[in-house]
């Protein structure tokens, strides 16, 4: 059996110290990658998972979050949820207390989370706010015309605002910094391989947009005949290519996870793309070895063992 791990995406580093500690004392992996992503989702200074999560067009933090169980391939998500801070813990929740189903999205996420007692939260901070409103006002500049921050919600719903909204989307590019989802996973002393997705999503996005993070095969995968895959960037594109089950496809016929990663990114690059196209893959074998790959140099991921005294950076192969 292969020796417990947990490894994630750049600023995973947060949350895998309590997830290591989870192994340590047995857990399994599905707690582990549980509680790492937690931590995440709760650090306020991440502007991209959680609470501070950088909102929609219309300046309303939406979260999309998956989990899925190598073991059975079981799977649950939410997306375009608002107000509950950990959306990792309602897509568990999804995969275990409503196994008929495998996502809910927008209010009906919202229901189950009040409905299994989950506390709801503001998860716009001021700081994200900030960051919002300034995106808005100097869109509005570039463009000459008259969208100004709160403004446009005030309209929200008729024809100026969705095409303002429009607009933004296809001008809009994350602010400068590590962005981007966050992908964590973990492979347990039973030999469990959980992968854990959660984002707030591209930033400024169109209201109800919903990212590959709870789409199954294309940001999450875990099947243990190959092993684990997950994707941050943007999710349009690992939609089209189902990458992340492309990398786990790639695993099963003997790939190494670095190789597969780059694989499944190379075929997503040549999809024609008008818009900002980085996305990045991370992957985790059921023995234990892992890899990423990403759209550009200096990407990086995180590794923990039980014998880790902090996170270990390792860098992924660039296409
Ligand atoms: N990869 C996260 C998203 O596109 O929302």
């Amino acid at each position: 059996m292969a020796e417990p791990v947990i490894i994630g995406s750049e600023r995973s580093e947060v949350g895998l110290p309590v997830g290591v500690e989870v192994l340590r004392r047995g857990g399994s992996a599905l707690d582990a990658v549980e509680a790492a992503m937690r931590r995440c989702e709760d650090n306020p200074d991440d502007h991209y998972v959680g609470t501070g999560g950088l909102p929609n067009a219309r300046g309303e933090v939406e979260l999309d979050a998956s989990v899925m169980t190598g073991s059975d391939r079981r799977f649950g998500a939410v997306a375009a949820m608002r107000g509950y801070p950990n959306p990792i813990s309602v897509a568990r929740a999804v995969m275990e207390r409503l196994p008929q189903h495998c996502l809910l999205v927008g209010p009906g996420a919202e229901l189950f989370a009040a409905e299994n007692g989950f506390a709801r939260a503001e998860l716009l901070t001021d700081d994200a706010r900030r960051i919002w409103r300034g995106q808005l006002t100097e869109a509005g500049q570039r463009a000459g015309d008259s969208v100004e921050g709160e403004n446009t919600a005030a309209v929200a719903g008729d024809r100026r605002y969705r095409e303002a909204a429009l607009d933004l989307v296809r001008r809009l590019a994350p602010h400068e910094g590590p962005w981007g989802t966050i992908n964590i996973m973990a492979l347990d002393t039973s030999g469990e391989l959980c992968v854990g997705v959660s984002t707030s999503g591209y930033p400024f996005k169109y209201p109800g947009r919903v990212g590959d993070s709870a789409i199954p095969g294309a940001g999450n995968w875990s099947d243990l005949r190959g092993g684990g895959a997950a994707c941050t960037g943007r999710g349009e594109l690992s939609m089209r290519g189902g990458t992340a089950r492309t990398i786990v496809d790639l695993l099963a016929r003997g790939s190494e996870p670095a190789d597969a990663c780059r694989l499944a990114l190379a075929d997503t690059a040549a999809l024609p793309d008008e818009f900002r196209a980085e996305l990045r893959a991370l992957a985790l074998t059921p023995d234990g070895r892992h890899g990423g790959a990403a759209g550009q140099e200096g990407s990086v991921y995180a590794v923990m063992t039980l014998d880790s005294t902090e996170p270990e950076l390792h860098p992924r192969v660039a296409l």
